[in-house]
């Protein structure tokens, strides 16, 4: 076994974070970011799992990416814009305020199918036809269809079946496959710790852990492990079996 030390700060780190308008990105930073096309950037990680989904797909020429990693300045400039041009109770729907978007983070992206037109706020991305496969897909890659209509009220935003989330695997697919949006997943895993198999037969663990002031102490076994803040009070551990 190891011992595992985690201060308060990294509570407000990692792919499993909630950013919403209750649970704001802290601070400024600009993610480790790659290219998903000319000029769309992802946070490295969500890049390349956005790649292999598409490619395993083989949808790269019928889906496009409309918005990926943001700015502050460039959210600012959204939601000044979208209040500007359709009004406050829209802009609440469909746009997250300053400091509380996933875009900020580089973590979601949002996607069209193919088309003459694509609206910025609100792109097409039926649940049928090439749209239809990849949301089938996304899970495997690590991806949740962030805002679903039934979760409005936890997540704040109306359903938007345009925009997917990076949290990396296995949670994708425990999210999904629970029918839970990220804001419930803390606490699912809360009140009972998970065990996944996984695509290349080994299994993997994952329970969260509340955090105080002072920090946290995990002992884990000697297999890989992933941990992640949740933005809120706690870690997303995920401990990999049976791989050493
Ligand atoms: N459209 C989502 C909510 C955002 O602006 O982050
Ligand atoms: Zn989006």
């Amino acid at each position: 076994m190891r011992t595992v030390r985690l201060s308060h700060a990294s509570v407000f780190e990692g792919p499993v974070r909630i950013i919403n308008r209750w649970s704001p990105l802290r601070g400024d930073t600009r993610p480790p970011l790659s290219f998903v096309s000319a000029d769309i950037q992802l946070e490295a990680k969500a890049c390349c799992a956005l790649q292999a989904c598409l490619q395993a797909v083989g949808l790269t020429k019928e889906i496009v990416p409309v918005s990926g990693w943001r700015s502050r300045a460039q959210q600012q400039q959204i939601w000044d814009e979208s209040l500007a041009e359709n009004g406050e109770s829209y802009t609440r729907c469909y746009v997250a305020p300053p400091a509380c978007s996933e875009h900020e983070a580089g973590l979601a992206i949002d996607l069209a199918k193919k088309a003459a037109h694509i609206d910025f706020i609100c792109p097409a991305f039926s649940y049928d036809g090439a749209c239809g496969l990849f949301r089938r897909e996304a899970a495997r890659f690590g991806f949740i269809e962030r805002y679903q209509k039934d979760k409005e009220a936890v997540t704040g935003i109306s359903a938007e079946p345009w925009h997917f989330r990076y949290v990396g695997l296995p949670h994708a697919r425990l999210i999904e496959e629970n029918g839970l949006c990220l804001e419930e997943y803390p606490g699912f895993l809360a009140a009972n710790a998970r065990r996944v198999s996984l695509a290349d037969g080994n299994t993997a663990r994952v329970f969260y852990v509340p955090c105080e002031r002072e920090g946290v102490t995990l002992t884990l076994p000697e297999t890989p492990f992933e941990i992640s803040g949740d933005n809120q009070k706690g870690f997303i551990v995920t401990v990999w079996e049976g791989c050493l």
